[in-house]
């Protein structure tokens, strides 16, 4: 900014006029100034949009946590804004002897109950799924903006599964089925609701779960494939078997090289990518700037990520900012100056198993290039003389 620059020498609006007095947004909004961060469509992606993804701005969120408004969606049969007094969560079982009391809730009954809030991320297994075979989308938006991350407050599905009498030792797998029209319903493994980890939740981010995140109820499947999170939860079903329901057994199963596809590979793997910069975005002059990115993994914390801006030949480890959660999303920064040369930006995710994040050509041998789920590879930015970021991919 110049010297005489008018909007510090002169008397602005603002400061010379009364403002809008409180209350007069009753359930605020983001200010009109933000209006271009916003949930996006990729055009040509779905046929009809209640089948169909938005995708949350990953290049314009702060820290960890996504507003609820921008929340990533992803909805086989649309969305619904259920009456929560009509709403009905009933547990029961595959036999009989499974569980002793099937019950049915009202949601006033779940709200008596004890809850827990926790923060943890949300990726669907589609995430990144269109660069499998090469790049496709320009933005960070669309490459890994099925990702999302917030606060939810719920019942572990364990103390209710103990509240009918369920046989937990009988038990290996529930069902958790979805209430809206698309038949949504998975299988999730008997430990993870041992561990107390899986809610079924009610609360966002401090609000009651928006309509297009499962209103007025969902489950929480930390670490898992966004498609586990069973939306407009209406039933569990107690079982000792997979269902292999359509879900599982013609979606959502991973193409392998040799043709062969495989089924249940459910936890996302360590991942990581650079929000900014990031494709699409620009560079003004060079000199100082801050890379700043997400990094998580399914099975635990992050322990640390490296950033190569120099297209993986040299790494440095960046600073995680905290918290640094189990199944969360976190968030690294690494001062740069950039020296107006061209540069390739890469970030590395290791989580505390010591998982390391691949890059392409060790994700392809080893899962081939047609997949559509479960792409965790190592992102690249190009960044051009002018300033220009795209995405590239490097082997
Ligand atoms: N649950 C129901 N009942 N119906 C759905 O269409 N979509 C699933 C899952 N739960 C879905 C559902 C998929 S594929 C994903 S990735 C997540 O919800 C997306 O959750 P979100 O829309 O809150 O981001």
């Amino acid at each position: 900014v110049s010297v005489g620059d008018p909007d510090i020498l002169n008397p602005t609006p603002w400061g010379s006029s009364l403002g809008q007095p409180v209350a007069a947004s009753p359930y605020g909004q983001p200010s009109k100034h933000e209006r271009g961060l916003a949930r996006r469509q990729s055009p040509g992606l779905t046929q009809v949009a209640a089948a169909s993804v938005s995708f949350a701005p990953l290049q314009g969120l702060f820290g960890i946590i996504t507003p609820s408004g921008l929340h990533f969606e992803r909805h086989h049969q649309g969305w619904q804004d259920i009456d929560p007094t009509r709403h009905r969560f009933m547990i029961d079982g595959a036999r009989p002897e499974f569980v002793k009391t099937p019950k049915v809730y009202t949601m006033d009954d779940i709200l008596r109950l004890p809850s827990v809030s926790r923060m943890h991320f949300i990726e669907c297994g589609a995430n990144t799924g269109m660069e499998w075979g090469n790049v496709a989308v320009p933005t960070v938006q669309y490459t890994h903006g099925m990702l999302s991350c917030s606060e939810f407050t719920g019942v572990p599905l364990r103390t209710l599964l103990e509240d009918c009498g369920a046989d937990l030792k009988a038990a290996t797998y529930v069902l958790a089925e979805g209430g809206d029209g698309s038949s949504m319903t998975r299988t999730i493994p008997i430990e993870l609701v041992l561990s107390g980890e899986v809610l079924v939740a009610y609360g966002q981010n401090g609000e009651m779960l928006r309509p297009e995140n499962g209103y007025p109820l969902r489950l929480i499947v930390p670490g898992v494939q966004g498609v586990s999170w069973v939306k407009w939860l209406r039933r569990v079903e107690v079982g000792d078997r997979p269902y292999a329901t359509k879900d599982e057994a013609v979606h959502y199963i991973d193409l392998m090289p040799d043709g062969q596809h495989r089924q249940y590979s459910s936890i996302q793997e360590c991942k990581s990518v650079i929000t900014t910069p990031s494709g699409g975005q620009t560079l003004v002059d060079k000199g100082y700037f801050t890379i700043s990115g997400l990094a998580w993994s399914g099975r635990g914390k992050v322990k640390r990520v490296d950033v190569s801006v120099d297209g993986g030949v040299n790494w440095v480890e960046a600073t995680l900012q905290t918290p640094v959660l189990s199944k969360c999303l976190t968030r690294f920064i690494l001062p740069w100056n950039w020296d107006g040369k061209p540069a390739l930006l890469q970030s590395r995710a290791t989580d505390e198993t010591g998982f390391v994040q691949p890059g392409y050509g060790q994700l392809r041998a080893a899962r081939g290039s047609r997949s559509i789920y479960h792409n965790n590879a190592i992102q690249t930015w190009q960044v051009a003389e002018n300033g220009d970021v795209s995405n590239v991919q490097i082997l």
